[in-house]
């Protein structure tokens, strides 16, 4: 098997709307997708999730870049290559089940099999054996009108894997199913990975979920892939603010680099005062930035703390979430910050506490771009 399954390159697709506006859906993507490896491509709705995997499925045609498969060309723009889906060694999970209403579960996940001319025998053993792999084998004789919602995404799960492809694509296949029976089926389907050893590009934009399946995870803004690696260093080293704000959540303290230090620290001018904190970036003098920093990576506490930030403020709210108490204070009359302790005590309100964060937990992000985004969007 190729080391790499999936190669996109230069990708490009774009739609155009009703009133004849283009939209760029993907817009310049690159990613390598190796064995045995799931991707998760996270981001907010509309930012090209489905119609890069409609890409590399032969379900969508792109104007320019190229997928290969398994090192065999699919598409390509230059060579006018364009492989039919059918002839692509894949699988697709779609983002609403799509189990065929008319047929049984059976007759479902028999479909891929009889559509490859497999033989009576082979079909009904490998249906029996996959049905029961994802756990509903009492249900073979059942329609999917039937079957509740993650009995049908048992299903679908089934289909998708009956025919043993080494890639599967899988668009927010949980999205329909109930939050219980969604963390169950997600570490499922990590542990059937793992036993099948199939790649996966996983679509989602619950970060959860894409932080628990994803060995990489892609996140897209706007057709674009701004940031690629694994979940730990999405989530502790983000390179802008989007990435920051989509993955968790993020306190923001707003500045001006009034000079980098000779440590490779840059100075940050700030409303609470000149704020040092290493960089790995060098920033111009003047250049906007913002220091980012955890909820969880910063503490309550009633008296200052030597070598660590201090920040005087008053408590706004205070509540207990079970795993952790999250409290918002309030440090002046435009900035908040939120703090996660696992300490079960609540704070009241306005009483007077100190936010402390120690320097190597703030990140420097260039200010420029978003807000933050509404991550359940
Ligand atoms: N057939 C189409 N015609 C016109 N525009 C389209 C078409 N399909 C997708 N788009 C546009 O392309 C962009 C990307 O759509 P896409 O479906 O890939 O987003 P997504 O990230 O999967 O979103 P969601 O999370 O809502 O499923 C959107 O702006 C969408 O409106
Ligand atoms: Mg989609």
């Amino acid at each position: 098997m190729a080391d790499v399954v999936v190669e996109v390159r230069n990708l490009q697709k774009t739609f155009k709307r009703a009133d004849g506006t283009p939209v760029k859906a993907i817009d310049d993507v690159s990613l390598s997708v190796r064995s045995g490896e799931c991707i998760v491509l996270l981001g907010p709705s509309g930012c090209g999730k489905t119609t890069l995997l409609r890409s590399i499925a032969g379900l969508e045609k792109p104007e320019d870049g190229e997928i290969l498969i398994n090192g065999e060309t699919m598409f390509s723009g230059d060579q006018r290559v364009e492989i039919p889906p059918q002839n692509r060694a894949l699988s697709m999970i779609f983002q609403s089940y799509a189990l065929w209403p008319h047929m049984t579960a059976f007759d479902n996940v028999a479909f891929p099999l009889r559509s490859r001319k497999t033989s009576k025998g082979e079909v009904a053993e490998r249906v029996n054996q996959t049905l029961e792999m994802v756990g509903v084998p009492e249900l073979a004789g059942q329609h999917p009108s039937d079957m509740s919602g993650g009995q049908q995404q048992r299903v679908a799960l089934a289909r998708a894997l009956v025919a043993g492809d080494d890639l599967i694509l899988l668009d927010e296949p949980l999205s329909n199913v109930d939050a219980k029976v969604r963390d169950q089926l997600r570490r499922e389907l990590v542990e059937m990975q793992r036993e099948l050893n199939f790649s996966a590009i996983y679509v989602t934009h619950d970060q959860i979920e894409a932080m628990e399946l994803a060995d990489r995870i892609a996140v897209m803004e706007l057709g674009k892939i701004v940031q690629l690696g694994p979940p730990k260093d999405i989530y502790e080293k983000p390179s802008t603010r989007y990435v920051a704000n989509f993955i968790g959540t993020v306190n923001e303290l707003i500045g001006t680099v009034s000079s980098m230090n000779p440590d490779g620290s840059a100075a940050v001018k700030t409303q609470l005062g000149i704020v040092n904190v290493p960089s790995e970036e060098n920033f111009p003098e003047g250049s906007g930035v913002v220091l980012a920093f955890r909820p969880e990576r910063c503490s309550i506490s009633t008296q200052q703390v030597d070598g660590s930030l201090n920040w005087k403020g008053s408590v706004n709210t205070s509540s207990f979430f079970g795993s952790h108490t999250e409290h918002h204070i309030k440090i002046s009359e435009d900035i908040s910050f939120i703090v996660w302790q696992a300490d079960p005590k609540q704070l009241t309100h306005d009483e007077e506490v100190w936010v402390t964060v120690d320097h190597t937990n703030l990140r420097v992000l260039p200010f420029e771009g978003h807000e933050g985004v509404d991550e359940n969007n």
